[in-house]
């Protein structure tokens, strides 16, 4: 079944909007035409965190309440939603939401313009966990920026949560929520405004049929690349084909061998998963972007867009991860390694789109990853090194290199990792292995780091991984 209109939930009323704008944003729309004015627009492109608007979802019966950047994601990917924006918490008595109020009894509020934006933030926080240690906490307004408090009074604010009555109107509410994002969560919307198409496809065979008859198609998955078309570059995006509703996209299954993760698995599933087997990669994942930014962006998107300072691209080439493309009428796995063939280029032909990406186990090595960048939540790596390293009796029998930041393309660091293949584990190998990296890499100078800082601090990091392996202990911030 097919629809042009796309429905959701405004906290508990069904709203539908027909043949919408694929290009408008989710705050655009709820500034301009559902006239509410308190979800803010800061930098429009998923860094401040003033937009935060929460989306409720049906996830195995029950709703689960994701904060994102409504600056950055497309209304139509509202369909089959319950949206939620800082009005919304302001209870039908009068009120004020848990959150709210501890915002006010702590102080949480000066000028008050990313006020709405760590609202959502800590409603969401609020929603999905029983309690609130430091640690979620921190995580969960990484995204915020706020420029009077300091942090400390909202920070405050969110512990006190602890101490609150978990009831308020939303659990409250809580079946009706669920019958109603029942009621419309069905069909695969089709929009065609005026020069712009939408489609949102629920199977993969649906998706080959639009692939087959239209051209010029950009593939949509978090959008928190792809949105920035039209949020920074002012162009607008002709045929939009969102990934996110197709269930076969989006799984994580995992055997002794590999872990295997659908492209549009969100970053956010992903790195609670590999935690249990590349800690070092959790740690990365974690300083990615924001929550907002990991509860929509996805494994799939970082990879496609192959950009050099991509995150996981790094440490998915130091694991020899392989990508299983998909065409019309062929599949293909294609080790990571061969992927990436220039800058921001792929093996990708037009029309083929990342299904999955396999993960191989390798659970005798030693696996370490480090990203360095400017400031420490929500930021862009500077430079990423990922290592993996097999070794027996003390000699390295293999060596996993790669960085990212460091070329055009995230890339091995193959002359380093030969002159340390059958070298013993000692700081006098890796001292000398280190000067190999400026074989591998000519790396260039840019607004994050000049081009010696960043041959420097891939040595370092070569350094710091054996400081960790021999001394078992970890070396760095965390
Ligand atoms: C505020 C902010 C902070 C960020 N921080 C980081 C960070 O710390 N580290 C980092 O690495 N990146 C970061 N990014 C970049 C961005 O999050 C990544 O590039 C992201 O992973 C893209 O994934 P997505 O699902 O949002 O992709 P989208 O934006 O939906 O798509 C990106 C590109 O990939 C294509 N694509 C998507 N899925 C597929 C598929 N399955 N098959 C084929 N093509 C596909 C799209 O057509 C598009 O060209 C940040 C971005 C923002 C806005
Ligand atoms: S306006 Fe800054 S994150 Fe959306
Ligand atoms: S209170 Fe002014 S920016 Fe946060």
């Amino acid at each position: 079944m097919i629809s042009d209109t796309v429905k959701f939930l405004l906290n508990d009323k069904i709203l539908e909007i027909n043949n919408p704008n694929p290009n408008q944003t989710i705050l655009n729309y709820v500034r301009t035409e559902i006239k509410k004015t308190g979800t803010k627009e800061g930098c429009a492109e998923g860094g401040c965190g003033a937009c935060t608007v929460v989306l409720g979802e049906l996830v195995n019966g029950e709703v689960k309440y994701s904060a994102i950047n409504s600056c950055i994601s497309f209304v139509p990917s509202l369909n089959g939603k319950q949206l939620l924006i800082v009005e919304d918490l302001v209870s039908n008595d009068g009120k004020l939401h848990p959150v709210q109020d501890a915002m006010v009894k702590f102080h949480g509020s000066q000028c008050g313009f990313c006020t709405p934006g760590f609202v959502m933030s800590l409603f969401s926080m609020f929603k999905n966990n029983k309690s609130y240690d430091g640690e979620l906490i921190k995580d969960s307004i990484s995204g915020n920026l706020c420029r009077c408090t300091g942090y400390r009074p909202i920070i405050d604010a969110a512990k006190s949560l602890n101490k609150v009555d978990k009831k308020d109107e939303f659990s409250k509410n809580k079946n009706k929520i669920i019958k109603l994002l029942k009621k419309i969560k069905t069909k695969n919307i089709y929009i065609n405004n005026e020069d712009k198409k939408f489609f949102s496809p629920k199977t993969i065979k649906d998706l080959k049929n639009i692939i087959k008859k239209n051209s010029n198609l950009s593939f949509l998955a978090g959008g928190t690349d792809l949105s920035l078309t039209v949020t920074k570059e002012r162009k607008e995006i002709s045929c939009i084909v969102n990934l996110k509703e197709i269930r076969e996209l989006d799984f994580i299954r995992v055997n002794k061998n590999y872990i295997e993760v659908g492209a549009t698995t969100s970053l956010i599933e992903f790195e609670n998963e590999i935690k249990k087997y590349y800690p070092d990669f959790y740690s990365v994942l974690k300083r990615y972007g924001s929550v907002q930014i990991r509860s929509v962006g996805t494994i799939g998107g970082n990879i496609a867009t192959a950009s050099p300072i991509g995150d996981t691209l790094p440490i998915l080439l130091s694991l020899n991860a392989e990508v299983l493309i998909e065409g019309i009428n062929k599949r293909k796995l294609v080790p990571i390694n061969n992927f990436f063939i220039g800058y921001r280029k792929t093996k990708l032909k037009k029309n083929e789109f990342i299904r999955s990406i396999k993960i191989p186990l390798f659970k005798k090595n030693i696996f370490k990853a480090f990203k360095i960048s400017k400031r420490f939540d929500d930021d862009i790596s500077s430079i990423c090194g990922s290592f993996n390293f097999e070794i027996i009796n003390n000699k390295i029998k293999k060596a996993y290199i790669a960085y990212g930041g460091m070329a055009a393309v995230p890339k091995r660091a193959r002359a380093c990792e030969e002159i340390l293949k059958n070298k013993l584990l000692t700081i006098n190998t890796f001292i000398k292995a280190k000067d190999y990296l400026e074989k591998d890499f000519m790396p260039i100078g840019d607004m994050r780091a000049s081009k010696e800082y960043r041959l420097e601090v891939a040595k370092n990091l070569l350094i710091k991984c054996f400081v960790e392996i021999n001394t078992k202990k970890l070396t760095r911030v965390i």
